[in-house]
C-alpha cells in the first residue's frame, strides 16, 4: 500500500460490514415480531439514476433478509393518488420503513408527500417531526446519507469533540441534517453554500470538510487544511473524455489534488455512496424494533 492509499476511507468495504451486521439481526427480529422488517419504496417516474438507486434498495433489503415493498408509479401520477399511497402505507402493519424517491417529477408537491409519512416509519428522516427531533436531540430517524457520513467520521476520528467542521450544501437530504449531526457531537460547525464568501479560506480553516453540492471537483487541493478529513458526498458524472464511452464519476473534491493535503478522505465512488442504502437499512431494522417496542439492536 503506498502512502495515499493509506488515507482512503473505504465506505464500500465499511458499509458491506454493516449490511452484514443489519442482516445477521434480523432473525432475532423476525423470531419475536412473527414476521420480517419491512421497507416500502415508492418511485414515481422514470429518472434512470432512481430507478439504479430504487433496484439496489430494493436487492440489498431482501438479501438482508427483509421484506420490500416496491411501487413504481408513471410520471403522471397525481398528488391525489401518491398520498393515498403513502397513507395506505402508514397503516399497513408490514411496512416499517417508507421511503419516497426523490427528486419527484416537478408537478408534484414533494414536501406535503413528506409530510404525510408516519414520523415512525420515516426511515429517510425527513419528515418535520424527525428533522425537529434531531435539532432538538431527542431519539429519531435520522437522514441515511449524513447518518453514513457521521459513521465514517467516528470510525476514522473517534471523538470529534470542537473540531472545526463545514459543511458546503445545505440541502435537506444531507447538508442541514449533516451540521445537526457535527454539532451533536461538539464540533464548531459552518455551513456554506452558494452564497458564502470567502470560501477557499473558510473551507482551509476547516479540520472536517464535508462537500455535498453537485460540482464536480470543486474543492482544490490547496483550499484544504494540512491533515483534513474529507467526506465527499458528491456524484457527478464528467464528459466523455476521447475513447470513453461514459465520463468518469468524480466527487465535488479534487480527490487526487486532495490526496497530499488530507489525512483521510472518502474516494468516489465507493466512499459515502454505498453508505446510504447501508443506513436505509440500518434505519428499517430500528424502526421496526421500536414499532414493535423492542430494544434497539445493539451496535448499529
Ligand atoms: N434521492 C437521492 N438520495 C435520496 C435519499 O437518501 N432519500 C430519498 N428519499 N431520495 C433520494
Amino acid at each position: 500500500m503506498n502512502a495515499a492509499a493509506s488515507n482512503i476511507i473505504d465506505g464500500k468495504d465499511f458499509a458491506a460490514g454493516l449490511r452484514e451486521k443489519v442482516g445477521a439481526a434480523v432473525p432475532a427480529f423476525t423470531e419475536s415480531a412473527g414476521r420480517a422488517p419491512g421497507l416500502a419504496v415508492v418511485l414515481v417516474g422514470d429518472d434512470p439514476a432512481s430507478q439504479i438507486y430504487v433496484g439496489s434498495k430494493v436487492k440489498m433489503t431482501r438479501a438482508a433478509g427483509m421484506e420490500s415493498f416496491e411501487h413504481r408509479l408513471p410520471a403522471d401520477t397525481q398528488q391525489e393518488a401518491l398520498e393515498a399511497l403513502v397513507k395506505q402505507l402508514n397503516s399497513d402493519d408490514a411496512v416499517d420503513g417508507i421511503l419516497v424517491q426523490l427528486p419527484l417529477p416537478s408537478h408534484l408537491d414533494q414536501q406535503a408527500v413528506i409530510d404525510l409519512i408516519d414520523p415512525d416509519k420515516d426511515v429517510d428522516g425527513l419528515t418535520p417531526t424527525s428533522t425537529g427531533r434531531l435539532a432538538l436531540g431527542i431519539e429519531g430517524l435520522v437522514p441515511c446519507t449524513p447518518l453514513g457520513c457521521m459513521m465514517l467520521l467516528k470510525d476514522r476520528l473517534g471523538d470529534l469533540s470542537g473540531k472545526d467542521a463545514i459543511v458546503l450544501g445545505r440541502s435537506i437530504l444531507v447538508g442541514k441534517p449533516m451540521a445537526q449531526l457535527l454539532l451533536a457531537e461538539n464540533c464548531t460547525v459552518t455551513v456554506a453554500h452558494s452564497r458564502t464568501r470567502d470560501l477557499k479560506e473558510r473551507v482551509c480553516e476547516a479540520d472536517i470538510v464535508v462537500a455535498a453540492v453537485g460540482r464536480a471537483e470543486m474543492v482544490k487541493g490547496d483550499w484544504l487544511k494540512q491533515g483534513a478529513v474529507v467526506i465527499d458526498v458528491g456524484i457527478n458524472r464528467l464528459e466523455p473524455a476521447e475513447g470513453e464511452k461514459k465520463g468518469r464519476l468524480v466527487g465535488d473534491v479534487d480527490y487526487a489534488a486532495a490526496t497530499p493535503h488530507v489525512s483521510a478522505i472518502t474516494p468516489v465512488p465507493g466512499g459515502v455512496g454505498p453508505m446510504t442504502i447501508a443506513c436505509l437499512l440500518r434505519n428499517t431494522l430500528v424502526a421496526a424494533h421500536r414499532r414493535a417496542g423492542l430494544a434497539d439492536p445493539e451496535g448499529l
